[in-house]
């Protein structure tokens, strides 16, 4: 049921249809506006929006990556709620690094919170394992941090 499924580069009419796959997979955040993101990642040629579609163009999953020049950062690992447990999540990781691999990065990162024991089973199986490091963060305009 996923075989007709390809990985690739987002594309214009993908847009809208990506954000509600971010919508229906709870990816949202109040402070961030998913088009912006979208735009800035499209934008930047250190980064990609990869997405898995269907043969009918509807879309089942995607996955941001990009690089600062010194590691790859995944972002938005997304697969269709009805379309989970079918190895997509898996494909789209294995794309993400290869993006990666292809810009010279060693390493992939990627960032979940810690209540999320589901994520981070899935990680686990496909090879990943956490580092334990303290993520600093800070608003450039100076707005409080908060969660
Ligand atoms: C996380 C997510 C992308 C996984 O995608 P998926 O297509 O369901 O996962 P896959 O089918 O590719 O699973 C790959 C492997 O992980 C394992 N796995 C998946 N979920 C698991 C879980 N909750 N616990 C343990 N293993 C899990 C699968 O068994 C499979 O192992 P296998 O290769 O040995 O068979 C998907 O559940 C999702 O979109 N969740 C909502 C959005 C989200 O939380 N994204 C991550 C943000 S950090």
């Amino acid at each position: 049921m996923t075989d007709d499924i390809t990985i690739r580069p987002v594309i214009d009419k993908d847009q809208r249809a990506l954000v509600d796959l971010w919508l229906a997979c709870e990816l949202t955040r109040p402070w961030n506006d998913p088009l912006d993101d979208i735009t800035r990642a499209r934008a930047s040629a250190e980064a990609e929006i990869l997405v898995a579609a269907a043969a009918d163009g509807a879309l089942a999953g995607s996955v941001m990556v990009g690089h600062e020049g010194h590691r790859a950062w995944m972002y938005y690992l997304a697969v269709s709620p009805a379309l989970q447990g079918r190895g997509l999540g898996k494909r789209l990781v294995r794309a993400a690094e290869v993006w990666a691999a292809a810009c010279g990065m060693p390493k992939m990162h990627l960032l979940i919170r810690p209540e999320n024991d589901r994520v981070r089973a899935f990680y686990e199986s496909i090879g990943y394992g956490e580092q334990k490091r303290v993520m600093m963060a800070r608003w450039l305009d100076g707005r409080p941090l908060g969660d």
